[in-house]
Formats: C-alpha cells, structure tokens, sequence
C-alpha cells in the first residue's frame, strides 16, 4: 500500500533540442513516499529539503496528482511525502521530478492502468504549475529514462533515442535564481531561417549520432544558435566555462533547461571527472556558491 520512489533529474533541450529534447541524470535526483490510504482525495504529509506548500492544489506533485485522481475511479485517497534534493529553479527539472514522482508511485499503487505517456499528460498538469507552459522535455525523461524526444505536446507523442554506452553527464549548479518563465519571457518570438537551419540539422544529426554512437558526431551538433545567445547572459561566466569544459575534452556544453546549470555531454567517465575540475575551478574563484554532479545516463 505504499511505494518509494526515486524521482530523477533531468537536462532539458540538450543544447539543439528546446522544448523537445531531454535526459534522464541517473545519479541525481529526489525521493518520494506515496501511500494508499482510506481518506480520499490527495494528501501532501511532508517536505524535506525546501520550503514549498502542502495543499495539493499549489504544489507541482499535487497538481499532477489530482490531475490523475480526477481520471480514475477509486474510494480512497493518496499521501505523499517529498524528499527534495533537487533544489527548485536549479535548471535541472526539479518541479517535473516532483510532478513525475506523485502519478508514477500513483499508478504502480493501482496495478498501471496508464501508460508512461499517459503518466506524462499528468504530470504535465504540474508542470505547467511551475512554468506557466505546458512543455514535456523533463517529464519524459524523468519517466522514460535515457534520452527522450517529445515529438509533439498535442497530442503528446514520446520518443525514446538509445544512449551511447559510454557517456556522461557533467552538471553544475550555481546557486543563483532563474525562474523558467523569466527565462522563457527574454526569448525572442521569431528566429531566422538561416538559424532554423543549423537548429534543425543539429536536432537531426544529434539523433542519428545517439543512435549510432557516433561521439564525433553528437560532438559536431550539441549546438545551440537560437536560444543560447539569449540566456547565457543570464548566467555569470557562462563562456569562460564553456571554452574551459570543451579544451577539457567534453563533447559539448550547454545550459541545462532555462539555467542556471550548465551541463557537459563526455565520452567515458574519466573525461567526465576532468571537465567536473575545470568547472569547479572556474566557479570556486567566484563568491557564488555552486555544487556539481557526475551522472551516467542509462
Ligand atoms: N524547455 C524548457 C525551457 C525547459 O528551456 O524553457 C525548462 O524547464
């Protein structure tokens, strides 16, 4: 009658990829309780690890969670209990591991009547709840695992990419505030062709080079000539990391989600580890605080 769950992080975009792209960090991420109990309704019990609010209808996980509730036809109710180590407004899809979290322990509880893009539409309903749009990219990877390409919204359409064996996710987080509608809100309304072009052909590319293990490939389109411009100025030494990370041997580097983290795609652990000094040492001169996560990505 309860369940706990392991709600991961997740990178958003993928450098190319905005609003479409997305994967799952392994090794990083929140826990959850969530119980069948007699009273119905959805009942949030705890938090841990930040300050957020308890009535089901104001919070991430409990918005998706009546979403679901109000689908299905049963006379009991839910608790959940939030573990969060994903610190909100971290870049790294914190509000969809709280959103992905309530329906998966939800479903599992029920025997899965719903599938996982079904689970997804759910949690969408949270996710909206935290940025004001209703965008899948890390709602599906927090459920599907790997990498995820949301092909549509409406309907919602899912599609899993394999990951190349050996590859690593380098995280860091600088501890200042960006809120994704803020960040969605800088970015301009119209692009220009010749930009459409390379965004798209790098989507492409990346794809076929995710499934094909191709690294020098994958390295060739984690590029970003359409939103990057705009929300790197958002975060300081946004470049200097960037220069430092690819010198260091990462496949590419990018801003995870609408930031503040920046991530790393790298070819083997090791390299991984060496890109994670570069960035601390970059940041560890600085007076921002900031932490930094390893993450194989299965
Ligand atoms: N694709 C979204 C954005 C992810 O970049 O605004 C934010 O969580």
């Amino acid at each position: 009658n309860e369940i706990k769950i392991f709600s991961p992080a997740t990178v958003a975009n993928v450098a190319c990829g905005f609003d479409v792209l997305g994967f799952c960090l392994d090794s990083v991420g929140d826990d959850m309780v969530v119980r069948k109990v007699e009273k119905k309704g959805i009942h949030i019990t705890r938090i841990e690890g930040f300050d957020l609010p308890y009535e089901a209808e104001l919070n991430v996980a409990g918005v998706s969670a009546l979403a679901m509730y109000e689908a299905i036809d049963v006379d009991f109710g839910f608790e959940i209990e939030i573990y969060k180590n994903i610190k909100p407004g971290s870049g790294i899809g914190s509000s969809a591991a709280s959103a992905v979290g309530s329906v998966f322990g939800m479903n599992e509880l029920i025997g899965r009547p719903f599938n996982k893009t079904q689970l997804t539409a759910f949690a969408i309903k949270g996710e909206a709840l935290a940025s004001k749009c209703e965008h899948a990219d890390n709602l599906a990877p927090a459920l599907f695992g790997g990498f995820t390409l949301v092909k549509s919204v409406k309907p919602l359409k899912i599609l899993e990419i394999p990951s190349p064996e050996d590859i690593y996710a380098t995280i860091i987080h600088p501890q200042i505030e960006i809120k994704t509608s803020e960040s969605r809100a800088i970015l301009p309304k119209e692009v220009a062709l010749t930009d459409a072009i390379s965004q798209w052909a790098n989507v492409g590319s990346l794809v076929h080079a995710l499934h094909t293990s191709d690294y020098e490939l994958i390295k060739d389109s984690l590029h970003d000539v359409i939103v990057e411009p705009h929300r790197s100025q958002l975060i300081p030494h946004f470049n200097e990391v960037k220069t430092a990370v690819l010198n260091t041997g990462a496949l590419g580097c990018g801003i995870s989600g609408s930031g503040p983290s920046i991530f790393t795609l790298n070819k083997g652990l090791e390299t991984a580890n060496k890109v994670k000094e570069a960035m601390e040492s970059i940041y560890s001169k600085t007076d921002i605080d900031f932490d930094i996560h390893v993450s194989p990505i299965n």
